[in-house]
Formats: structure tokens, sequence, C-alpha cells
């Protein structure tokens, strides 16, 4: 089946999202996808809760061919830092970024060298005399773009009640001022991230633990967070990603009925697509939009 024919039999299959026709959207197995958004449908809006990476799925990967940063770039890049320190975390970058996104790698290989980097990368920002009263002038300076569509995403979610998870390997504190700026930092908006300490002079000191990299996004590192207890009657799971690590941010909760797992194919798509097709139910290659994601909730959250 050609790929336009494919799209032409998804949309048959699911006409009320007709998102799913547009050209960045890969599905391996449409029947059982539809199967998924229909029973979270009849789920309804009280059993369902977003689960999102925040890095490269909430905001974009690029703009007009150049890359947007990361919330670490978004420090590495400001005036705060020294013109040594950024040549050091950009050395560090060009290092693990390759091994974090290499396909040919597993991820036993790859989690320790993903310790070392957020380590030194960490180590280096606390040797920075961050202050705590700079990061929201550093966001507003920077080239931050949440992916559009970001509007009516939050808005959706925050009319409908559905908790919003994100769960981020980034640095919080500026991932939160980030969406505050946006407007969009609603109360049924929860984060769990990597998030600074800073000293009585409100100092940048180090930064808390447990250390979240893109491949311990799982249980172990939401041990102790309330959170996901709560949420255990929310048994409708969207989940949202870029990175195979991505994957298994849903772990912890409890009682998961059904899962759609929707992934931002953004970087060496044709190397990655194969691993992403088997893994994503829906995958969306070089999508700088939620295009997709607000029209299946816009299905399942409609009142009929
Ligand atoms: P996440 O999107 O899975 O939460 O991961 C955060 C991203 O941050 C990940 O793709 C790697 C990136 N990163 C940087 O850009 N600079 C850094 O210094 C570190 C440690 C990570
Ligand atoms: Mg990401």
């Amino acid at each position: 089946m050609s790929a336009a024919e494919l799209r032409g039999s998804e949309a048959a299959l699911c006409p009320q999202v007709p998102e799913l026709q547009k050209t960045t959207v890969r599905i391996q197995q449409p029947e059982r996808v539809m199967g998924l958004i229909r029973a979270i449908k009849e789920q309804g809006g009280s059993k369902l809760q977003v689960i999102s990476d925040f890095d490269m799925t909430l905001s974009r990967f690029g703009c007009n061919g150049r890359r947007c940063p990361t919330s670490h770039n978004i420090l590495d890049n400001s005036h705060v830092i020294s013109e040594d320190g950024k040549k050091k975390l950009k050395d560090l970058l060009h290092h693990y970024y390759p091994i974090e996104i290499d396909p040919n790698r597993t991820l036993e290989e790859k989690r320790p060298l993903m310790v070392e980097w957020w380590t030194q990368a960490h180590d280096l920002l606390s040797q920075q005399k961050i202050q705590k009263g700079d990061i929201a002038q550093i966001v507003r300076e920077s080239d931050v773009m949440l992916r559009d569509g970001f509007n009516e995403l939050f808005d959706q979610l925050h009319k409908y009640n559905v908790p919003m998870f994100i769960f981020s390997a980034g640095v919080g504190d500026i991932l939160e001022e980030i969406i505050r700026q946006a407007n969009v930092f609603y109360p049924n908006v929860n984060v769990v991230s990597n998030y600074m300490d800073f000293d009585d002079n409100g100092v940048l000191k180090c930064f808390k633990s447990p250390l979240i990299h893109t491949y311990n996004k799982n249980n172990s590192v939401l041990q102790g967070t309330a959170y996901f207890q709560q949420l255990s009657t929310r048994t409708s799971i969207i989940l949202l990603g870029d990175s195979m690590g991505d994957l298994t941010m849903a772990d912890g909760v409890p009682s998961v009925e059904n899962i759609l797992k929707i992934g931002f194919l953004n970087d060496k798509v044709e190397e990655q697509r194969g691993n992403y097709l088997d893994a994503y139910d829906i995958v969306l290659e070089s999508d700088e939009t939620l295009d997709v994601v607000n029209g299946i909730l816009r299905y399942i959250l409609m009142e009929t």
C-alpha cells in the first residue's frame, strides 16, 4: 500500500480526526490505533490523563531551518554563562547528543553515558553563579518556541479538567518559566524534572536529586512522588514524546487500560523510522505542530 493509500484508509477508519491525513503522519497498525482512540473516547475525559515530555515534544525542534534550544541550551546560550563555560557545554553536546539518538546502541549502553553527560553539564552550570532572579529574563531573551497549537492543547486539557503531567529530563525551573510566560501554566499541569538548588542568596549551587536523564524516565525516579497514585483512576493515557526514552514515562501508573503513544520523529528521520514505528502508535515526522494531538483530543473530549 502506498503512503497516500494508507493515509486514505486511516482517514476512512476515523473520519472524525481529519488531522490523521496530514502527510507527516505514519502509523504501522491503523486499526489498532483507531480502536485505541475509540476506546479512550468511550471511557471519556474523566478517565483520561496526558503524560508528556517537554523538550522537542512540547517545544519545537526547529524553525526556518534553525534548531530551537532545549531547556538546557537556553541556559547554555544565555549571557550568564562565561565563554569558557559555553565552549565546554557545547563540546559535551557534540559528544553526547549523537550517542543519545544513535539507533545502533542499546539503552543499556546509553544509560551510563547519559548520566555522564547530565552530571558534567550540571556541574558546569553550577559553577556559573546563575541567579534565580535571572531565570525569567534568560527565558524571555531565548529562541525557545512551543509547538504550534500549544494554546489549544493546554486550553482543552484545562477546560475538561484532564491532568497533564510533564516528565522532563530538561531543567524544571526553565521549562516552568516557559509555560508561565506562554500563559498556559494551569493548575492541571504538573511537572517532574531536574530542579535547581539555590543558596540563601539565590545563587545556583547544584541540581536537586534524583537526576533525570533521557533513559531513566520511569518508576525509578517517580517513587516517592504521590502524583501517580493520585491518578490511578485515570486509566486512559495519551503519551507524547520525541525520544525512545519517553516510552517508559507511564510505567509508574498503577492501572492503565488504554495507552496511545504519539512520537515526534524530529532528527535522523530515515535511520530512526523503523524503531519509532515499532514503538510509537502514531509517528509524526518533522511535524512542528500539535495538530494531530489536538485533533485526537477534540474528538475524544467532544460532547456527543
Ligand atoms: P527530554 O526531552 O527527554 O526531557 O531530554 C532533554 C533533552 O535535553 C535531551 O534531548 C538532551 C538535551 N540536553 C541538552 O540539550 N543539553 C544538556 O546539557 C543536557 C544534559 C541535555
Ligand atoms: Mg524530548
